[in-house]
């Protein structure tokens, strides 16, 4: 937490007084930054779709201020849900459970159920205890683009659109909280996170992987989500110096993505070996090799092993090149 900047109590309290007035904010979480709106205020959440430009349907993530919360926003609690909640929250972890009769369909996308986390951030808590009120809040980047770590990469991304930005310092855990569905019988996890598979089954027993066809809409499971605009390629350390010399002899620029060690000559960003620290540090890394306005970025391929699920994840999507979902992320 040491990496937290001062709670500045005024910027708290305007914070407070834009989500009364159904404005909607940047708020630091410990994952990423969110775009938070009051998740009962259906013209705060229309307004966060139609800055993040994300279709009416993909549902929102709602973020309470505390556990004893989700009575409030679930149907029933069962016991899995209070398990997880106990064991994990304040924390990376999203529940997928009945909603409340009084859940808008704007906020769930239509859907029966709502996906709720209590936040691991001193910023993030303070704000929802303030207001004492749930907060609607997607990651606060542009749809498909990669999601923001620093209040600037928000800024940067919405610039005069977005008035208020709390500053809560870089974050912790630097992708998406894990989210698990916990509304079919067995418990499938949906995306992966910092709160690994084995985690989970330490505390409800057995859980299922991955997004099945049928399961409701899930904007990560789209294959180019959390894409830079430079088309991205992952590859092997071992295939690198090949690719770089291919790519210069064809007068193509390249930037390069590494794990743990540089490579001599090659041109471009060394992320720790550490699968943790990588995270942390994955989506500054690609902004900023997106920002050279290179021909292609060659990412080194993540090791095999459950530590690395959630960052081949991101990968896996990073590097799926551009689709028509991304024409429209601008
Ligand atoms: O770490 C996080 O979860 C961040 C921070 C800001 O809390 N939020 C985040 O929100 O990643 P967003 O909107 O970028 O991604 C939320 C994901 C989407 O893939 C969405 O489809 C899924 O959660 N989701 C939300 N409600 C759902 C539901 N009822 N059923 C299935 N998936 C749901
Ligand atoms: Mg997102």
């Amino acid at each position: 937490m040491s990496r937290h900047p001062p709670i500045v109590p005024a910027a708290i309290d305007a914070a407070v007084a834009a989500l009364r007035a159904g404005d909607v904010i940047g708020l630091p979480t410990e994952t990423v930054y969110g775009l938070a709106g009051d998740a009962a205020n259906a013209a705060a959440v229309a307004r966060i779709f139609a800055l993040k430009g994300r279709p009416a349907d993909h549902p929102l993530i709602v973020h309470l201020g505390d556990a004893t919360w989700l009575a409030r926003w679930s149907r029933t609690v069962d016991p899995r849900a209070e398990a997880l909640a106990r064991a994990f929250w304040p924390g990376p972890l999203t529940l997928i459970v009945p909603r409340a009769a009084h859940v808008s369909d704007a906020v769930t996308g239509g859907q029966d159920t709502i996906g709720l986390r209590v936040p691991d951030h001193p910023v993030a808590l303070a704000v929802l205890r303030a207001f004492d009120g749930a907060l609607a809040a997607p990651s606060a980047n542009r749809f498909g683009h990669i999601s923001p770590t620093t209040a600037e990469h928000v800024r940067r991304e919405f610039g005069a659109d977005l008035r208020v930005v709390l500053d809560g310092g870089p974050c912790d855990v630097g992708i998406e909280s894990t989210i698990v569905d916990l509304s079919r019988e067995t418990p499938r996890v949906l995306r992966p996170g910092r709160i690994a598979v084995a985690e989970l089954e330490a505390v409800i027993g057995r859980v299922e992987v991955g997004a099945v066809a049928a399961s409701p809409r899930v904007s990560g499971a789209l294959a180019s989500h959390y894409a830079p605009r430079t088309p991205a390629e992952l590859m092997a350390r071992s295939s690198i110096k090949r690719a770089v010399g291919r790519a210069d002899a064809e007068g193509e620029r390249y930037v390069v993505l590494l794990r743990g060690e540089p490579i001599a000559d090659v041109d471009g960003l060394t992320l720790p070996a550490d699968a943790s620290e990588y995270a942390r540090n994955l989506y500054a890394a690609l902004r900023e090799l997106d920002a050279e306005d290179a021909d292609r970025i060659l990412v080194e391929a993540p090791p095999d092993g459950d530590e690395w699920a959630a960052v081949r994840d991101r990968l896996g999507r990073a590097c799926s090149g551009p689709s028509s979902f991304e024409a429209d992320a601008t």
